[in-house]
């Protein structure tokens, strides 16, 4: 069977574009960790299909804004994450919990507002939703529910995991040269495994064949294609929990420095359209965080967050837990990173069209649908 992507969807400007608005600028993703943001004043910056954003906490209570001063567009918070006051860096301006201009210095003096002016300088304000210690934001003005986006189960199963992990958080960023859509597809390939990471992943977990359902079902155009019918489409496309067998879990002295979330020896996979991936390759005991963030039609940030599942106490060496964590990850992904470069960098706009078989009926769902989106006039 032929797949329904074009060269042009991951190579156009244009293409791209139109997925930010379509997409990106529609959907719930994911946005940081609450770990980030703990106390009052400490703040995320984040760039999300294209809009700068910044989280911030007042005083317990997390607000999601447009990091952009309304006087001279200065940004108002810089950097990943840190703690201060939502004050503009270049005149002082300040915002409160509302978003709305606190305070404006010498603002009778040298601005000579009116009060009506003065009463609508609010900042542009974004959904925010959060599950267990995971954050999320919606960019639209009218935000679907979350839960037309996800499933119920998949929701409750997600917020399970995350509510078990840890404060302490290590985050990197990798700057892929591939196409954001290459990562997915790559992520529910699990036939990938044992000859792409053959001495790596494959060697301490095996990822057994999913019945995923019939790929000649997916061969049918799409139904019902209004705004509705194409978010319940996609609804299935995130889904999660055990999906590989892992050998015996190692007994490193960490293991019982931390609440284990779940009691079961499996590999766990959350895979949430259109951009996130948690796995916890030990059975609940660590988690990798994925996130992928389309920067250009052939670059991708891969930002990963390491976390284990809450510490009992503090100890010295959890850092070095996490870095171990860190350096294993990087292993088995910079196998798949490398793979979507070379993929990437052999398209063109008249390359061959991928082949596909029946165990890739989730990903030929998730095309129907994508080319659907992309090719009608509907918006999400
Ligand atoms: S640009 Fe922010 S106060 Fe002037
Ligand atoms: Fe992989």
């Amino acid at each position: 069977m032929q797949s329904r992507m074009l060269p042009s969807y991951y190579l156009s400007q244009d293409v791209f574009a139109r997925e930010q608005r379509k997409i990106f600028r529609k959907l719930w993703l994911f946005a940081g960790l609450t770990s980030l943001v703990p106390d009052n004043n400490s703040f995320i910056v984040r760039k999300t299909a294209g809009i700068p954003v910044v989280i911030q906490n007042f005083h317990g209570q997390l607000k999601a804004f447009e990091n952009v001063c309304l006087h001279r567009s200065a940004p108002l918070q810089q950097g990943f994450c840190g703690r201060r006051a939502l004050v503009c860096p270049y005149h002082a301006w300040s915002y409160d919990v509302s978003g709305r201009a606190k305070n404006i210095p010498d603002c009778d003096a040298i601005y000579g507002f009116g009060e009506v002016e003065k009463q609508s300088l609010k900042l542009r304000e974004f959904a925010l939703k959060q599950v267990g210690s995971l954050l999320f934001i919606n960019l639209a003005d009218e935000p679907m529910p979350f839960e037309e986006q996800f499933q119920a189960e998949f929701v409750e199963s997600l917020q399970s995991a995350a509510e078990s992990f840890d404060s302490e958080v290590m985050v990197t960023t990798w700057h892929g040269r591939f196409n954001w859509k290459l990562v997915y597809e790559n992520l529910r390939d699990f036939n990938h495994v044992k000859y792409l990471h053959g001495k790596s992943l494959a060697s301490v977990a095996s990822f057994p064949f999913l019945a995923e359902g019939s790929a000649e079902q997916a061969l049918e155009p799409l139904m019902d294609i209004s705004s509705a019918g194409l978010r319940k489409t996609m609804r299935p496309f995130s889904y999660g929990g055990p999906e590989g067998v892992i050998e015996a879990i190692r007994d490193v002295p960490w293991l019982q420095r931390v609440e284990r979330w779940g009691s079961q020896d499996a590999y766990f996979n959350w895979l949430a359209y259109p951009n996130l991936h948690i796995a916890s390759g030990n059975g609940g005991y660590s988690f990798t965080i994925e996130h992928h963030v389309p920067v250009a039609p052939d670059r991708t940030d891969v930002e990963i967050y390491f976390v284990t599942a809450k510490r009992k106490a503090p100890y010295a060496a959890s850092y070095q837990v996490l870095l171990a964590n860190m350096h294993y990850s990087k292993k088995i992904l910079s196998e798949d990173i490398e793979m979507l470069e070379r993929i990437q960098s052999v398209l063109h706009d008249d390359a061959p069209i991928p082949t596909q078989g029946a165990y890739e009926s989730t990903n030929r769902k998730i095309e129907r649908w994508y080319a659907t989106l992309m090719e009608t006039g509907h918006e999400l």
